[in-house]
């Protein structure tokens, strides 16, 4: 007599038990979700101010700035906003398109940014012998040809106006000079920064155009993300399959220093321990998952070997660890990380000769990089969680030095 397929494959071994996720794709940073848990009044603010209630008017570009710490729903909101605004137009029979550019990802050059925007809205790609103005020129001439309207988010714009020679925020601030006073069909230009103070860095006349409305993401309470991962379980995970206790845990680890409300690494957490969980055959995620998840996010390295370095080595393990995040390839040139130096040590507002050659010595002997010829590699990470603790135990604005706790060459100045 057939077996009833429930008997059969426990029969098997075949665990019946329902796993801990629901959907894990609704952790991943690429997924949006419905709702931005206490961002709405942020998200109010946005639509106001680009007047999404107008999209049916003649439309010129708002200038707005988006400011808040890492993890604190930037980006998150303002592509969901793009969303929104698509919808609208869509409702009163315009076309609309959001644009996203990462800054930190498209390039450094004006000519390979606006590039990128056409190739956002045209069909075929700009020409290589055009000169930038000329590609964001055909850039507006495709909107309207295409008689599409777009709103432009630009993100990581504090990291391009640091890295790069030629900036695009006095273009993207006059569009409308360039459409000779009629609408440019931008419905507005949204800058996405972590650093408050970047527009300090802008020269008068691009710091004129940008204007002053800023929107700002202050970093999110325990109580807030407790809330958010909550919100974030119930649409990833299984009922009942994460602790209270295990999601509060990830709430204090996301918001205590070096860390300020940062729900990507809260998420991170969560997923990390639903999947030790699982791994486990467990039916619940516990605080021992996440304690497990935590300390397999800074490896073979403790917060305690970072302190023991001298300021100057830290320094330039921080610089590595930089320059390496935004590179491609496992190792990177000597020359790239001293170049990365001098802007942390301007960032930092230290002003001092580092003893460049002795502290790579040193992190090389203490096996936190690896030299090979003039390339420098890293095999400790996460890089970004490796540079936010670096960055919390740097002292800002004050003279360099200070010997390693350590035993070593003693040459660390
Ligand atoms: N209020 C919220 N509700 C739900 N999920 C959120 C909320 N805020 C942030 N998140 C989630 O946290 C992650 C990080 O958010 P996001 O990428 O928008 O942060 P950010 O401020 O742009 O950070 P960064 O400056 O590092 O780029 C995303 O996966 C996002 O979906
Ligand atoms: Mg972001």
């Amino acid at each position: 007599m057939a077996l009833p397929p429930k008997i059969e494959l426990a029969v098997l071994g075949v665990s019946l038990m329902p796993g801990i996720f629901k959907d894990k794709g609704k952790l991943l940073p690429a997924y949006v979700p419905e709702r931005l848990v206490h961002r709405e009044q942020q998200m109010r603010v946005l639509a106001d101010l680009l007047e999404v209630g107008g999209l049916g008017r003649l439309v010129y570009p708002k200038c707005i700035q988006v400011v808040g710490p890492t993890g604190s729903g930037k980006t998150s909101a303002c592509l969901k906003l793009g969303r929104v605004l698509e919808q609208e137009a869509l409702r009163v029979g315009v076309g609309l398109k959001p644009i996203y550019l990462n800054l930190r990802l498209e390039g450094a050059s004006r000519f390979t940014i606006f590039k990128s925007m056409v190739e956002k809205v045209a069909f075929e790609a700009a020409s290589r012998s055009l000169s930038p103005d000329e590609v964001l020129k055909q850039f507006l001439e495709t909107l309207k040809s295409r008689k599409l309207l777009a709103i432009l988010i630009v993100d990581e714009v504090d990291f391009h106006v640091r890295r790069s020679r030629e900036t695009v925020v006095y273009d993207l601030t006059r569009l409308h000079e360039l459409s000779s006073g009629e609408s440019p069909n931008i419905v507005g230009v949204v800058f996405i920064a972590k650093d408050g103070d970047w527009s300090r860095l802008l020269d008068p006349a691009e710091r004129s155009s940008l204007g002053a409305l800023k929107v700002s993401f202050p970093p999110y309470s325990k109580d807030q993300v407790m809330d958010i991962l909550e919100y974030r379980a119930s649409e990833a995970l299984n009922p009942g399959t994460a602790a209270r206790e295990a999601l509060s845990f990830i709430a204090d680890l996301a918001t205590e220093p070096p860390r300020a409300g940062d729900v990507r690494f809260a998420l991170d957490m969560l997923l990390y321990s639903g999947v030790l969980a699982e791994e486990e055959g467990c039916s619940r995620i516990t605080l021992d998952h996440v304690r497990a998840a935590y300390s397999m996010t800074l490896k073979s390295i403790s917060t305690g070997d970072l302190e023991a370095l001298s300021t100057q080595e830290k320094v330039v393990l921080l610089s590595t660890a930089k320059a390496l995040s935004t590179a491609s390839t496992p190792y990177i040139d000597v020359d790239a990380v001293r170049r990365q130096l001098r802007v942390t040590l301007e960032e930092l507002g230290l002003n001092v000769k580092v003893a460049f050659d002795d502290a790579i010595k040193r992190l090389e002997a203490e096996s936190l990089i690896e030299v090979k010829g003039r390339g420098i590699g890293m095999s400790i990470g996460p890089l970004g969680k490796l540079i936010s603790v670096l960055e919390s135990l740097i002292p800002r604005g004050v003279e360099l030095g200070g010997a390693s706790r350590r035993g070593g060459s003693g040459q660390r100045r």
